[in-house]
C-alpha cells in the first residue's frame, strides 16, 4: 500500500492495483446483477461480461508481469460505491424495475472501467509500453462495447414501461 507517491510509475503501479480490485468488484456485481434480472437477454449479456472480465485480470496480471511490478490490490472506492447503491436499490425495487435498476447499475461500473482504462492507456503510452497500451486497449474495447449494449437495453427497458 502506498503512502506517497514521488514518480509517474508509482502512481501507475498504484492505478493497476486499483484496476485489479475495480475488475473483482466488478466481477462480484455481474454475478449479482445476473442473479437479479428478469431477462433472459440481460443475464446472458452480463454472464458474457463476466467471462470478459476474468479475462480483463488475466490481461492486468500480464501487465504487471510486463512491468516486473507487483498485483498486489489497492483500494477501488467508487466501484464499492456502485456495488453498494446498485444492491441497495435492487432491494427495494419492484419486480418490473429489476432489469432497469440493473443496466443503469452496470452501466455506472463500466463508465468508471473505461475512465480507468483511458487514465492507464495515456500513461501507457507516455511511458513507452507499445505492448501494455494494447492489453489495456483490450480491455478498454470490451467495456466500451459493454456500454453500448447497455445504453441499447436502458433504451429497450424504457420504451417498454
Ligand atoms: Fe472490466
Ligand atoms: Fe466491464
Amino acid at each position: 500500500m502506498f503512502e506517497h507517491f514521488d514518480t509517474p510509475q508509482e502512481l501507475f503501479e498504484y492505478r493497476l492495483g486499483s484496476a485489479l480490485s475495480m475488475e473483482d468488484d466488478s466481477l462480484q456485481m455481474l454475478g449479482e446483477l445476473e442473479s437479479a434480472a428478469r431477462s433472459p437477454e440481460l443475464k446472458e449479456m452480463f454472464r458474457h461480461h463476466a467471462g470478459e472480465t476474468r479475462q480483463q485480470i488475466e490481461n492486468l496480471h500480464t501487465v504487471c508481469a510486463e512491468l516486473g511490478l507487483s498485483t498486489d490490490r489497492e483500494p477501488s472506492q467508487t466501484t464499492k460505491g456502485i456495488a453498494k447503491e446498485s444492491s441497495s436499490l435492487l432491494r427495494k425495487s419492484a419486480d418490473g424495475l429489476l432489469d432497469s435498476v440493473a443496466v443503469a447499475a452496470a452501466l455506472g461500473t463500466e463508465h468508471y472501467e473505461i475512465a480507468t482504462y483511458e487514465a492507464l492507456i495515456a500513461a501507457a503510452e507516455g511511458m513507452g509500453h507499445p505492448m501494455v497500451v494494447n492489453l489495456l486497449r483490450a480491455n478498454l474495447d470490451q467495456e466500451k462495447h459493454t456500454s453500448e449494449e447497455l445504453v441499447a437495453k436502458a433504451k429497450q427497458f424504457a420504451a417498454a414501461a
